[in-house]
């Protein structure tokens, strides 16, 4: 696959690399997106009734039998072609790239990254609702999709477990975001990746690193909403385009 001039040319000239993704980055792992039209997981369920602390008052069982069929797929899924990508660039040159993630899944790492972020939290990482200690009983496996199952209980308090991510509504983890504002601010190119740029503050990192002037490169199948302040586009799913910008890359710098 040919690799675009802009993009090789802008990927080759950094060395502090910022890659913000979204949902489309494990899509070409098999699992979900939110808002991709069909198969998105907005477009079949309501995320009000799913992902807000209100749904969680209103029917942890509903919920956590949802997050936990989530958390299933995502144990079973594997990283693709990209998230490996990613994880082998720093080895090219002398990049270093700090990876922060919208994504709750444990694929960037799996695949051998470190990740600087994740800024909605992650699906495995378990605590009680009730007094915030980290928890590790998930209950018992799942093979197919529940409606209802009961939250595990603290064992500390005996409230209900939950699972580690941010809701709508939720603040984001303070420390996550800083030091993903300062990746941004410090990076020399800014890789969006698989994400729709409609959630904040997450979305706002690339746009702040326009502002200053370092080029934004967005990958992604479809235009979005950060496609406006982009210096260079890329319609490709990530799972094809960052093996192909990594091979390139070995190319260049061989
Ligand atoms: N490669 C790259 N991009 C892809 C691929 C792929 N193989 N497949 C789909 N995409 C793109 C879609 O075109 C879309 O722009 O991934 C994007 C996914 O957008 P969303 O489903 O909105 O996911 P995301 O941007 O990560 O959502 C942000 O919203 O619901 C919240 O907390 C949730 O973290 C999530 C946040």
């Amino acid at each position: 696959m040919r690799v675009p001039a802009d993009v090789l040319e802008l990927a080759h000239a950094a060395c502090e690399l910022t890659v913000l993704t979204g949902a489309g980055m494990s899509a070409e792992s098999g699992l979900a997106t939110f808002r991709d039209a069909q198969t998105g997981l907005w477009a079949n369920q309501d995320p009000a009734s799913l992902a807000t602390p209100e749904a969680w008052e209103a029917d942890p069982a509903r919920v956590w039998a949802w997050y936990r069929w989530r958390m299933t797929l995502m144990t079973r899924a594997q990283p693709n072609a990209g998230h490996r990508a990613l994880a082998e660039w720093s080895e090219v040159g002398d990049a270093h790239l700090w990876i922060v993630t919208q994504n709750v899944d444990d694929l960037h790492e799996r695949a051998g990254s470190d990740v600087l972020a994740h800024l909605h939290g992650s699906i495995f990482a378990l605590r009680c609702s009730r007094c915030g200690q980290d928890a590790d009983a998930v209950g018992e496996p799942l093979t197919e999709p529940v409606e209802r199952l009961d939250p595990p209980v603290c064992v500390h308090c005996g409230g209900l477990v939950r699972p580690g991510i941010v809701w709508f509504g939720e603040a984001l983890p303070q420390d996550a975001l800083e030091r993903a504002e300062a990746a941004t601010l410090s990076a020399d190119l800014v890789l969006v990746i698989g994400t729709s740029g409609i959630v904040y503050p997450a979305a706002g990192l690339p746009i702040m690193a326009h502002h200053r002037g370092v080029p934004v490169v967005e990958i992604n199948p479809e235009e979005t909403d950060l496609s406006d302040i982009a210096t260079a586009t890329w319609r490709v799913p990530a799972g094809e385009a960052l093996p192909a910008l990594l091979t390139a890359l070995r190319e260049n710098t061989a």
